[in-house]
């Protein structure tokens, strides 16, 4: 049983159909670098705790160097008959120091301390690299919105008409939950910093090694507590799946929207060439397939997320064999936010808005009711009979076909005797927009702050 890493007590080798079920080394190669990162400090605990001569250590992290490199670049990688990343790492090395060294290397270890160990090294550094991705995203609606600082639009509830607001306040209401997924993510990382290495298959290690020091050659902010727990929760990895899934969810709205921005009954953006498609039929078409590709990926992301909670939910402890099934999904988010975040930036970056279409509906629908009946309540009128006033001015406008500020003074005064001539200074757009003054509001002024206020944000990170 060649390349195995546990023929010892069986007189057969796995039937077929076993070692096809068995066998995980097409999606846990890609922890193959990390496996031989932490061989490599495993090598250095082994020599310190006196089970490797100084020659056995050189030679060791010199095999493990030239088989990092023959895995780099292709010349090395996993044969048919290897199970996992680990045994076909463990025969990588055997062949290049030969079996009596590298024999050794696998002392005080277990393929349950290992593979959680990288499954936390691969996960940190890949959402690390989410984090980035994802301050593309934001720089580029911000960018959006410091390049239309005076566009307005029709803010929406409902998908109704409700007041209007800044395109820019718009687009910086997509980048904060982008920021606060980075945060996430940041705080997500200081659980899954935390090294299972040295626990062994669950009850620790005997051969006087020492957790601590290769949890601080690894990165990790320290060892784990519980040998037990440290090989068999994956909970870190639920809440990385969950992250990410979120991050879909959050890039999802703001996809849905550019979709619909997009049609011509919206008519708020075109989308440019490069980053839309067209029909093979339909030759005036123009899809937003960027944003349906992240719109439908959040589901598969969604999926991921429930899919692992589903596979730890009975687990008995400590470690299981269903726990190979914890990296797929992960693996699968990952990839898929990979490709999508470039695509989701070069889209937000591209968007065209037709500032005038925006103005021109930010008005329909009777979207200054509310600044009719917040006047009256500056005049002293009770909010309660101001939003009475305000609701029966918009019938009296929807009846006669003509906006709120069209309507002329004797209806105004047949309406509410309260209801004087001069409340039309507050029935534009632009005044509506100017009064939202404080904090939050969609006043210029509150959004050129709030546009700082996330630059630096940004800049801090
Ligand atoms: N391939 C396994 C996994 O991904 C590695 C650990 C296997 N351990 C074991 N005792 N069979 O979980």
């Amino acid at each position: 049983n060649e390349g195995s890493l546990w023929g010892g007590r069986f007189a057969d080798g796995p039937a077929a159909a076993m070692a096809a079920l068995s066998k995980s080394t097409h999606f846990d190669w890609a922890l193959a670098p990390f496996d031989i990162e932490a061989s490599m400090a495993h090598a250095r605990v082994l020599h310190r705790a006196g089970l490797l001569s100084d020659a056995d250590r050189s030679a060791m992290l010199a095999g493990l160097s030239q088989l990092a490199a023959d895995v780099a670049d292709g010349t090395f990688v996993p044969a048919q008959s290897d199970e996992d990343v680990h045994g076909a790492l463990e025969r990588g090395l055997i062949e290049r120091v030969g079996p009596e060294l590298g024999g050794r290397l696998r002392a005080g270890r277990s393929r349950n301390d290992q593979v959680a160990t990288l499954f936390r090294m691969w996960l940190r550094a890949a959402m690390r690299r989410v984090a980035l991705g994802l301050l593309d995203v934001v720089d580029a609606l911000a960018d959006q919105a410091e390049s239309h600082p005076d566009a307005v639009m029709p803010g929406k509830t409902h998908l109704q008409a409700a007041q209007p607001v800044l395109l820019a306040h718009h687009l910086l209401a997509h980048a904060h939950p982008l920021l606060r997924d980075i945060d996430r993510l940041a705080d997500a990382d200081r659980r899954t910093a935390v090294s299972p290495y040295g626990s062994g298959a669950l009850a620790g290690s005997s051969l006087g090694l020492d957790p601590a020091a290769i949890a601080t050659d690894l990165g990790f902010d320290r060892a784990a507590e519980n040998s037990i727990d440290a090989t068999s929760s994956r909970d870190f990895a639920a809440e990385g799946a969950f992250v990410l899934a979120m991050i879909g969810v959050d890039l999802s709205r703001l996809s849905e929207e550019i979709i619909l921005w997009s049609t011509p009954e919206f008519g708020y953006v075109t989308l440019a060439d490069a980053w839309s498609t067209g029909s093979s039929i339909m030759p005036q078409k123009k899809n937003p397939d960027v944003a349906e590709l992240t719109r439908g990926k959040s589901g598969r992301l969604i999926g991921n997320l429930t899919g692992l909670l589903a596979t730890l939910k009975a687990q008995p402890l400590a470690y299981n064999r269903d726990l190979q099934e914890d990296k797929e999904p992960v693996f699968d988010s990952v990839a898929q936010l990979d490709l999508l975040l470039p695509a989701i930036t070069g889209l937000v970056a591209t968007l065209e808005f037709h500032t005038d279409r925006m103005a021109e509906l930010a008005p329909a629908g009777f979207t200054l009711a509310t600044d009719i009946a917040e006047w009256m309540v500056r005049q002293g009128i009770p909010f309660r009979v101001a939003h009475e006033v305000a609701g029966a001015s918009v019938r009296a406008a929807e009846e006669r076909g003509v906006g709120l500020a069209d309507l002329d003074d004797a209806t105004l005064a047949s309406i509410s005797p309260d209801l004087r001539p001069e409340v039309r200074e507050v029935l534009t757009v632009r005044g509506s927009i100017e009064s939202r003054n404080a904090q939050g509001g969609t006043a210029s002024v509150q959004v050129a702050r709030q546009l700082s206020d996330v630059r630096a944000d940004v800049a801090r990170r």
